[in-house]
């Protein structure tokens, strides 16, 4: 959704403070946001996460002259919080929030999903692996093969199979010993011929919880939303794309919390008003325009979801 992030962050073109002109993209992946923005913001820093090395090492290609205004942070963006004090500790006062502003665009890249090698694709054949840092420890594999019955059923109620949890975990553990994505897309096809779920098959679910499982995403997401929220200057927005409804409603959830008053905290003077911090301008989430999914068709699952820091507590209360 480039047309809504440039949108979204044209607050910058009136960002008075130099010292935190600068914004996070949690999530490279081919570099699109980083770009755009940097193209559009000629004095704009960007510090860009991606779990995936293979992500970053395409960011010369990508950037060109502009890389030199880039920091790459080959990690998980649940590690947003330490690895940015880490980064600006000899710079930047400890209380000093670095980010005009911060954005995540979750899920998986195209490069991620063409390379049939990763094991994300559910229509192509490949290893079960999934895992979006090579150098992590657990892959679909080990998932599969190796959770018994009852936790295979957690992992796809999470990942939002619903109905056909049990079934399907049934028909994992009965298929073991699963060696390719070709043996896991059998099983989805045997429940759902039994099942004749409504709508889109099985297989891209069950693949989707398996690979929220092999990294771990409910946990990196909001412990990435604690620590943004801790980073984001006065005034400064958080934009979050989301491919599945788990996510947005961990985002929502968050946003909403943060843009209700504080009763742990002392009243306005004056006003007698509880303090907020800022308030959440999305309360439906924005979707992709018809333009856009006719082009993109992985578009037409977006969901973006903005919040907005106040830039002092008695304009927020004002606002609302
Ligand atoms: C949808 S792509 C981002 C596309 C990017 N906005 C662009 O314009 O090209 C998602 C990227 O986020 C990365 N990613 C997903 N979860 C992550 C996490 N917890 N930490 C860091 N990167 C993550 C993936 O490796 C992938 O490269």
């Amino acid at each position: 959704m480039p047309g809504e992030i440039v949108e979204a962050f044209s607050y910058l073109d009136n960002w008075s403070d130099p010292a935190s002109f600068r914004l996070l993209d949690a999530t490279f992946g081919g570099g699109g946001h980083t770009a755009l923005l940097l193209e559009r913001y000629p004095a704009l820093t960007i510090v860009a996460f991606d779990r995936d090395e293979e992500a970053l090492k395409r960011a010369p290609a990508v950037l060109g002259d502009n890389l030199s205004r880039v920091q790459l942070v080959n990690d998980s963006f649940g590690s947003v919080l330490e690895r940015t004090e880490e980064l600006f500790a000899d710079s930047l006062a400890p209380d000093v929030p670095p980010f005009a502003g911060i954005l995540a665009d979750l899920g998986l890249s195209s490069d991620q999903l063409d390379n049939s090698e990763r094991g994300f694709a559910f229509r192509s054949d490949g290893p079960l692996d999934m895992r979006m840092d090579r150098e992590s420890e657990l892959t679909a594999e080990q998932v599969l093969n190796g959770y018994n019955q009852r936790e295979l059923v957690r992992v796809f109620a999470t990942g939002g199979v619903g109905a056909h949890s049990a079934a399907m975990a049934k028909g994992v553990v009965a298929a073991r010993p699963l060696q390719t994505t070709a043996d896991l897309r059998k099983v989805c096809d045997a429940v759902w011929e039994r099942g004749r779920r409504k709508g889109k098959r099985i297989s891209q679910v069950v693949f989707q919880a398996v690979r929220i499982e092999v990294n771990d995403e409910v946990r990196s997401l909001e412990s990435f939303l604690d620590g943004a929220k801790q980073l984001l200057a006065p005034g400064g927005k958080i934009a979050v794309i989301c491919f599945h409804s788990l996510e947005d409603r961990i985002v929502a959830g968050r946003f909403r919390k943060w843009s209700k008053a504080d009763d742990s905290a002392s009243r306005l003077p004056m006003s007698g008003e509880l303090p907020r911090y800022g308030a959440h301008l999305t309360a439906r989430a924005m979707t992709a325009g018809s333009e856009e999914n006719e082009m993109n068709p992985r578009a037409r699952s977006a969901m973006l979801r903005i919040f907005q820091r106040g830039v002092s507590q008695r304009e927020i209360v004002e606002k609302e």
